[in-house]
């Protein structure tokens, strides 16, 4: 039986049901927390998947158990290629042995805010050169449709009130302006490619894109064959919370308790990692049905929850209390980052649908699993 995560919006399969071909989309990072989720969803809804991940934060997806649950039989459905984004020649493979991408969703790359402060170049050159060698491969092999993983910390935090697309961008973290000089460069080959088609000369190649600015992604899939276990150290408050509870750290560093927020704890849009997932279904749909299309959409909930409130769920779920300490804010940290994603709405007709409680559940219930089997 399939779990409601899985069910296909019929609207999805009618769609697809007219193309002659399944589309193909070639996710970078697919292996990984975001990643994997989509690719479930993109399969589900018909779509075939080819995951390109070097693998330095994820495992290998799917395993077995992820693709005997989808009933993949067709090997051709899904296909992983080991490679990175920073060697162009790894890229320029997975287009040469393809016989069709019609889609790019872009993932892979770093997203550690207080790594991108240590190490700026190193995040400078995977996500802004690695988003370069990508562009520069999409036009090579005339494939034109991207989708590109931002982030709500190009804004920089929201004083309160709901960001929307229009807000001031103002980063805050070298990781976050890597973001932002990532879609300014789309925006860029966009428009360069529009302008060259209006005065008939073919010199740049068109590319449609969408960018998706994501609020603060948690939770996993409802049967909790896959979720977020990163290999790198985790330094997000879903991961850092589930340490505690699993025994691993003795308590969790809260950082800053003197914001201006309900608790004097930074407060956060947390989405769940499934309505993430399917507005990257709803985003491919729009985006392979609409010519000449370059957007920018914030994926978020809403409704911003503090630090405290976040451990409070938690501790209704697990049944004991979750020991924590309070220290200095971190750089590159804002007081509240809460998404207006009304124009997702109304351009996908998506919205997020799944509350804090089941973010956490799901969480909890993937890290029980993960830890007990260690999948
Ligand atoms: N998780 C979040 O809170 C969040 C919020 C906003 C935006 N994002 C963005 O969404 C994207 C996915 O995030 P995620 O949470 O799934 O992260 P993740 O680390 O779980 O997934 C990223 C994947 O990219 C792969 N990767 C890293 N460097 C690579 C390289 N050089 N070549 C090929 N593959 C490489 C990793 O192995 C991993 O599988 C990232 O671009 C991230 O910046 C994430």
């Amino acid at each position: 039986m399939l779990e409601r995560d899985l069910v296909i919006p019929c609207t999805v399969v009618g769609l697809l049901q007219l193309r002659e071909q399944m589309p193909t989309i070639l996710v970078t990072g697919g292996s990984g927390f975001i990643g994997s989720h989509t690719c479930i969803s993109l399969l589900s809804c018909g779509y075939d998947v080819i995951i390109f991940d070097n693998h330095s934060n994820s495992k290998v997806f799917p395993s077995l158990e992820v693709a005997s649950f989808l009933s993949i039989n067709n090997p051709d459905r899904i296909k992983i290629i080991h490679g990175d984004i920073c060697k162009p020649d790894d890229i320029e493979h997975v287009f040469l042995a393809s016989e069709k991408i019609d889609a790019v969703i872009h993932f892979a790359g770093l997203k550690s805010i207080p790594e991108s402060f240590k190490n700026p170049s190193k995040y400078w050159s995977t996500n802004v050169a690695g988003t370069i060698n990508i562009l520069n491969c999409m036009a090579k092999y005339s494939c034109e449709n991207i989708i590109f993983s931002s982030s709500a910390t190009i804004y920089g935090g929201g004083q309160g009130k709901q960001i929307s697309e229009s807000d001031l961008i103002n980063p805050t973290s070298p990781y976050g302006w890597t973001k932002f000089i990532s879609e300014k460069i789309i925006h860029d080959q966009h428009k360069a490619a529009k302008e060259s088609a209006n005065s008939c000369d073919e010199t740049s190649k068109t590319i449609n894109a969408i960018i998706l600015r994501y609020f603060n992604p948690v939770g996993a899939i409802k049967n909790g064959i896959i979720g977020e276990s990163p290999l790198l150290s985790a330094t997000n408050l879903f991961p850092t919370i589930m340490k505690v509870i699993n025994g691993e750290d003795s308590q969790l560093n809260i950082f800053g308790n003197d914001w201006p927020t309900i608790d004097g704890t930074g407060v956060r849009d947390y989405i769940h990692v499934m309505d993430l997932a399917e507005g990257h279904v709803a985003a491919i749909n729009y985006l392979l049905a609409t010519p000449n299309c370059f957007i920018e959409l914030n994926l978020g909930t809403g409704v911003g929850y503090s630090v405290l409130q976040v451990i409070n769920t938690f501790e209704q779920i697990v049944g004991h209390v979750i020991p924590h300490t309070f220290h200095a804010r971190r750089d590159g940290d804002v007081a509240s980052c809460v998404a207006d994603s009304s124009l997702a709405r109304k351009i996908l007709k998506w919205k997020a649908k799944r509350e804090l409680s089941e973010m956490c559940f799901d969480s909890w219930n993937y890290w029980s699993k993960y830890l007990g089997s260690n999948l």
